[in-house]
């Protein structure tokens, strides 16, 4: 028997349940994983909440790391006893799991499995937000909504190693201070301050190149404001609500905008744009370009309370959930 936690109805932290289930033997092209280390993501809470439809029953959580108990028919290329990360694979909380061989990747020995679990949805996703959807060039500048959080962190310091100027925004003194220490140029506690004001004093007028706005509905209206003229508007996630834009006019309005709604699903879906940004994103943290910070961890058990922690932005950096 082996621990999952299951998601029998969609609703709140509450319907987060830990299990012991029987799992099978891996099916072809599957891997069987003793998992060491589980990421905690806010696409959880989407999934378990419904807003991102799944089918239930389901186990959540989306990212984690270990070690390859056994091999399916037809894997090639791994071994059992290899260490291995993955994400974008529901069914992570768990000691053990089925995944799709093609969704792992080799974790290197300079790396551990709680760092690798903490960085492959938020890291990966930093990494196609700033190789892909815009590729960071030295010299801009960037605005980063939530800049102390999971993604946040890991982004921010990999933009500055890219060369730009990182402008975040984070929701107390203590996250500012976070953000900073983690080498954002200017963090605004927009708690306490009109960021898009602040934006403006910090550009000269001029606006940021790029806005990366994973908070969603809060921020979306004053995100176009702190934009130059056809500036991008990268708006990634809802953790404070859905954004809805009723009025097209806007962007033109505020400066002939683009806006784009990413997703890993159409940027890391391949296995080739999956293993290119593995390797970028281990080797950033292996060279200290990114320093992980694992702000929290939670037994398997406590899923409710890390849910709990993250959506009443309790968090910073990464969470990991330890089996
Ligand atoms: N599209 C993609 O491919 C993709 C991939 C990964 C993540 N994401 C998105 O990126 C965002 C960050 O994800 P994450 O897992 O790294 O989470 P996170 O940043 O660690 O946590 C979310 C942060 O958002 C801020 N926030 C502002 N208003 C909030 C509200 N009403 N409720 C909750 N949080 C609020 C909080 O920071 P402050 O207190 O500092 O405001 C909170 O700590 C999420 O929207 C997620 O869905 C998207």
């Amino acid at each position: 028997m082996s621990r999952a936690v299951i998601v029998h109805q969609t609703g709140g932290p509450e319907v987060l349940t830990l299990e012991d289930r029987t799992l099978g033997a891996p099916g072809p092209g599957q891997v069987a994983l003793r998992q060491t280390a589980i990421g905690l993501n806010f696409i959880d809470t989407y999934q378990r909440s419904g807003l991102y439809p799944v089918q239930t029953p389901f186990v959540a959580g989306n990212e984690g790391a270990g070690v390859i108990t056994a091999l399916g028919e037809g894997v090639d290329g791994l071994k059992v006893g290899d260490r291995v990360a993955y994400q974008g694979a529901v069914g992570a909380y768990a000691a053990e799991r089925l995944i799709s061989a093609d969704r792992v990747v080799p974790v290197p020995d300079g790396i551990d499995d709680r760092t690798a679990a903490a960085i492959m949805l938020k890291g990966l996703t930093a990494f196609y937000l700033l190789f892909k959807t815009w590729p960071v060039a030295k010299g801009e500048t960037i605005l980063w909504q939530a800049a102390a959080g999971g993604t946040g962190l890991i982004a921010t310091q990999w933009a500055k190693a890219l060369g730009a100027t990182v402008i975040g925004t984070a929701g107390s003194d203590e996250k500012v201070a976070l953000a900073k220490a983690h080498g954002c140029d200017h963090v605004i506690n927009y708690t306490k301050e009109d960021f898009a004001a602040r934006v403006r004093e910090l550009t000269e007028g001029r606006g940021v190149d790029v806005v990366y706005d994973g908070v969603g509905k809060a921020t979306f209206d004053k995100s176009l404001d702190c934009l130059r003229p056809r500036g991008l508007m990268v708006s990634f996630g809802n953790a404070s609500g859905v954004v809805t834009i009723p009025d097209i006019t806007v962007l033109s309005r505020k400066g002939s905008l683009y806006v784009t709604r990413p997703t890993t699903a159409h940027y890391l879906g391949n296995r080739d744009d999956l293993l290119e940004g593995a390797r970028l994103l281990f080797a950033a943290v292996a060279d200290g370009a990114i320093k992980v910070e694992i702000g929290r961890t939670f037994a398997l058990d406590d899923a409710a309370d890390a849910h709990r922690a993250l959506e009443g932005r309790e968090t910073t950096g990464s969470v990991v959930l330890l089996p």
